[in-house]
């Protein structure tokens, strides 16, 4: 896997650093809330399995499957959901956790669905974010790193279902994906 690998970007310790100081934020700032961290699968999970436990909070968790609607291309944003929450989310504190924040399509289109169930509270934590390719005005609450216009694997973060199992984040060769 790693000779598919241009660069390593974000390493396993630099990981661990960053993780660690989002859940020290995250767990300031929902003292007496009711928290509940939703993440939609599958990039999210390795992200979700770390932040939780970095995050000194009686706290819930929950996971949805989404899908776009038409042709990815010309991505809609649209989604469908494929499997949805099991906990109702009136009267708690929704902190979504996402693996990488790109265009935006997809979280925007998610967030108003989330929305409409009446959370008491619905914020953002993003473990990557690649504000160059913004396409919507959606901006995370909690942002573990910015990085370039690159296609980056690992830590969760697929090719074609591949990589996800990297312990660190890295950009991959071109000629793997053209
Ligand atoms: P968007 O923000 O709606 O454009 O979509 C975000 C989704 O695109 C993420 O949840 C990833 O599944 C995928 N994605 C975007 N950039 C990358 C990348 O660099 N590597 C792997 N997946 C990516
Ligand atoms: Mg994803």
């Amino acid at each position: 896997m790693v000779e598919d690998l241009k660069n390593v970007l974000i390493s396993e310790e630099k990981i661990k650093e960053i993780v660690k100081k989002l859940g020290k934020e995250i767990t300031e700032d929902y003292k007496g809330k009711n928290l509940i961290l939703i993440s939609v699968l599958k990039g999210s999970v390795v992200f979700m399995a770390d932040l939780m436990r970095e995050i000194d909070l009686p706290l819930k968790i929950d996971f949805m499957i989404v899908s776009s609607y038409g042709d990815k291309a010309v991505s809609s944003g649209k989604v469908k959901i494929v499997k949805d929450l099991d906990i109702d989310l009136s009267d708690l504190d929704v902190l979504m956790v996402e693996d990488i924040l790109d265009t935006g399509r997809t979280l925007c289109s998610l967030l108003e669905i989330l929305r409409t169930r009446n959370p008491k509270s619905l914020k953002l934590c993003t473990f990557l974010d690649k504000p160059d390719r913004r396409a919507t005005d959606i901006e995370a609450d909690y942002v573990g790193a910015k990085i370039p216009d690159e296609f980056v694997v690992g830590y969760g973060l697929d090719f074609n279902q591949r990589y996800r199992n990297l312990p660190y984040v890295g950009v991959l060769k071109p000629e793997v994906y053209e």
